[in-house]
């Protein structure tokens, strides 16, 4: 298991990161991706990888052309889980196992892309200046970063905010930059960015049922908070977040709640 307690977490996930069947993760990317828009050819680098929902779109659109797309990650067993899955999709990628912080020898870029991963980064502008280093003038970039969200949502997350891991940081904290899209966009332009701007959309999350939830609980970041539950505690922490997940029932009855994505690009003129 990895040191840095948000590699360690994300190591915890890999296996079934996206895989319970809630569109969450890849629906953010492909908005991602539609804003910034591969063509064959690119050279294109996707920060905080994961399991490849915008790395492998990224790689179908820009490897027929002779481009190539390469994704790094700080956790060891993601970049494992990706790299298998890459050679069964007979995929070309090249993943490294790394910080976001690039080193010199990363390469050049068309695009870098990075979704959902800024906000738990130590130092988002070093990492976007080092991502601007890499890119060719009139390089683009685009991260996406959650926006609003309903709150009754709030509650059940509150149920498990006690056990958040000290140092991994809440992607939906208010008092953060990534709470408006101003906020976003200062990091961009601290990087030195041009033409920054914020296009944003509502994701509606929908589970079929409360052991859904739990299960896709498990399956992201917060599987860092049920971790810390203690063994004895998890029936009534559970117990709660299920009472709290029947006040976000949608007018046809399905739990789940509509959560504001914020894509944030940008350039580098020069
Ligand atoms: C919420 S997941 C998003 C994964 C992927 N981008 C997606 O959209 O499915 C965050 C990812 O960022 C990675 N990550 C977190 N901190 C990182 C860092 N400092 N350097 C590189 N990757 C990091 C995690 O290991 C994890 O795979």
């Amino acid at each position: 298991m990895a040191d840095n307690p948000v590699a360690a977490v994300f190591d915890q996930v890999s296996a079934t990161y996206d895989r319970v069947g809630v569109d969450f993760i890849q629906p953010i990317a492909d908005g991602l991706l539609a804003h910034l828009a591969p063509t064959r050819g690119e050279r294109a680098l996707d920060v905080g990888c994961g399991r490849g929902a915008v790395l492998f779109p990224l790689a179908r659109a820009v490897t027929p052309g002779g481009g190539q797309a390469v994704g790094v990650d700080v956790s060891p067993r993601m970049v494992e889980a990706i790299t298998a899955e890459a050679a069964t999709l007979r995929l070309s990628v090249e993943v490294r196992l790394g910080d976001a912080v690039l080193p010199d020898d990363s390469g050049t870029f068309d695009l870098v892309a990075s979704s959902l991963v800024l906000f738990f980064l130590g130092d988002p502008v070093a990492a976007l200046r080092s991502w601007r280093d890499h890119l060719v003038p009139g390089g683009r970039v685009g991260v996406s970063t959650f926006g609003a969200y309903n709150d009754e949502w709030r509650a059940v997350d509150a149920v498990l905010a006690p056990y958040r891991p000290p140092e991994v940081r809440d992607p939906r904290a208010v008092e953060s930059p990534y709470a408006s899209d101003a906020g976003v966009e200062a990091l961009l332009r601290a990087a030195a960015f041009d033409d920054v701007e914020t296009h944003t959309t509502t994701l509606a999350v929908r589970f079929v049922d409360e052991d859904q939830w739990y299960e896709w609980s498990w399956s992201v970041g917060q599987r860092g908070m049920w971790e810390r539950v203690p063994a004895e505690e998890r029936p009534q922490v559970r117990r709660q977040a299920y009472e709290k997940l029947q006040q976000c029932r949608d007018a046809d009855g399905r739990i789940g709640f509509d959560q504001g994505i914020r894509y944030t690009l940008g350039r580098r003129r020069a």
